[in-house]
């Protein structure tokens, strides 16, 4: 880093509130093994703000019912949660209509869905689907599955030492059999930030649409559907302060109109008889069954308490933190940045020398330092580099440049045990 790019670094670590901040998450105020918690799996699930858990604690004290389906008050204020958490996710993504939000449990559901409804009727032997080498595994494994089902190929879009994309031959893999290009906008075990716009621009070009994995996303950076222009967008709540068990579909409305619904069950139904079910509208017909209302209202939550800080504001400050890791990392003899692309967001994978990944994840638990250590459910890219696994540390806002610390000295001190 030059002087002046430092200058900047610090000039961005004190605009930010860091203390109030990390008063409303609780869950950082603990001790691990005599040692403050430093918390830097934040790839894996994130932590939840005070403003999370009250939202999800207040709907089950006050509102708790099933939606879409009560005249009763408490069936209607969960219902206006539950939409109104739609019309919020809406909003953070700057989709057109809340029609194309579909609640699913995650990012790996909405692929699957988009997977099995939109692409696997259009599929045939030998067409092909697009994916880069940088996927997670929920970015892969439904595509295979939907490729076995009907004799379709997996093509993939190379990437390069540095963990970027090598987009030199992208027009050659984008064919007239290519029916959908579904890539990852952050990697979680690299970090790496993809050109999903420009590529998508590529592939719109030639007619053929785009899915983007945005898990690793949405925490870190601002996304605009509308001005991706992609056809379907997915995240997960756990990852952006939400938690577990609830995610959405961004899907373009006139593709889901299209689409046969993924799971039958109760809601998704306008009339059944015997001889013949009606579905119902968008976005129900893809919500079969009673929904995880309650995460829901915790995703709407976050995603108020993230817009009242400012995902810019988010943006810059956690880039300044992974900058200045990148920076105190990078000097310490020994160990191996994994992944060094020119942009990244929030994730720094690393190795120490003669030091196991695993054995790294467990010595730093014992000064309190919690990172992930292994494949990271990518193991393509592990595959790359010939490795089995590296440590990761992977930042939120709530990190502070002494938790950077902490983490250098939980290195020196793995350092010190295997020397
Ligand atoms: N996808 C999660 C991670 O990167 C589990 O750790």
């Amino acid at each position: 880093m030059t002087q002046s790019t430092h200058n900047l670094v610090d000039t961005m670590l004190n605009d930010f509130d860091i203390a109030a901040i990390r008063r409303d998450f609780p869950i950082l105020n603990q001790q691990i093994n005599g040692h403050p918690l430093v918390y830097l799996d934040n790839a894996a699930s994130s932590q939840k703000p005070v403003q999370v858990i009250d939202a999800v604690d207040q709907y089950y004290r006050l509102d708790n019912a099933n939606v879409h389906r009560g005249v009763h008050r408490l069936s209607q204020r969960a219902t206006d949660a539950y939409e109104g958490a739609r019309s919020k996710i809406r909003g953070f993504l700057n989709a057109k209509s809340d029609k194309e939000i579909i609640f699913v449990r995650g990012a790996t559901e909405a692929i699957n869905l988009v997977a099995q409804s939109f692409v696997r009727p259009q599929l045939q032997a030998g067409d092909e689907i697009l994916i880069s080498y940088l996927e997670h595994h929920a970015n892969i494994v439904p595509w295979q599955m939907v490729c076995e089902q009907t004799g379709a190929t997996l093509k993939i879009i190379p990437m390069t030492e540095s963990g970027e994309l090598n987009l030199s031959g992208l027009d050659e893999l984008l064919t007239d059999k290519t029916k959908i290009m579904a890539v990852g906008q952050v990697s979680n075990a690299l970090g790496t930030v993809n050109p999903v716009k420009q590529m998508t621009e590529k592939a719109k070009a030639k007619g053929i649409p785009v899915l983007i994995d945005g898990a690793q996303a949405v925490p870190h950076m601002q996304v605009d559907v509308q001005e991706l222009d992609c056809d379907f967008y997915v995240f997960s709540g756990h990852k952006m302060f939400a938690p577990t068990g609830i995610g959405a579909l961004y899907g373009k409305q006139a593709l889901l109109e299209a689409m046969p619904p993924w799971q039958g069950g109760g809601d998704m139904i306008l009339s059944v008889s015997f001889d013949h079910t009606e579905y119902n509208a968008l976005p129900y017909k893809f919500e079969a069954g009673t929904p995880h209302i309650g995460g829901a209202v915790g995703l709407g939550a976050a995603i108020d308490y993230m817009q009242s800080i400012g995902i810019e504001k988010i943006a810059a400050y956690e880039h300044a933190l992974l900058e200045l890791a990148t920076d105190k990392l990078s000097a310490i003899d020994g160990v191996r940045i994994v992944g060094t692309a020119e942009h990244k967001a929030s994730v720094l994978s690393f190795l120490i020398e003669d030091v196991h990944p695993h054995d790294v994840g467990t010595i730093f638990d014992q000064q309190g330092v919690a990172i992930r250590a292994g494949h990271h459910c990518a193991q393509p890219i592990m595959q790359y580099y010939g490795i089995a696994a590296t440590a990761r540390a992977s930042f939120a806002f709530y990190n502070t440049e002494q938790e950077i610390d902490a983490l250098v000295k939980a290195i020196h001190t793995t350092q010190e045990l295997f020397a």
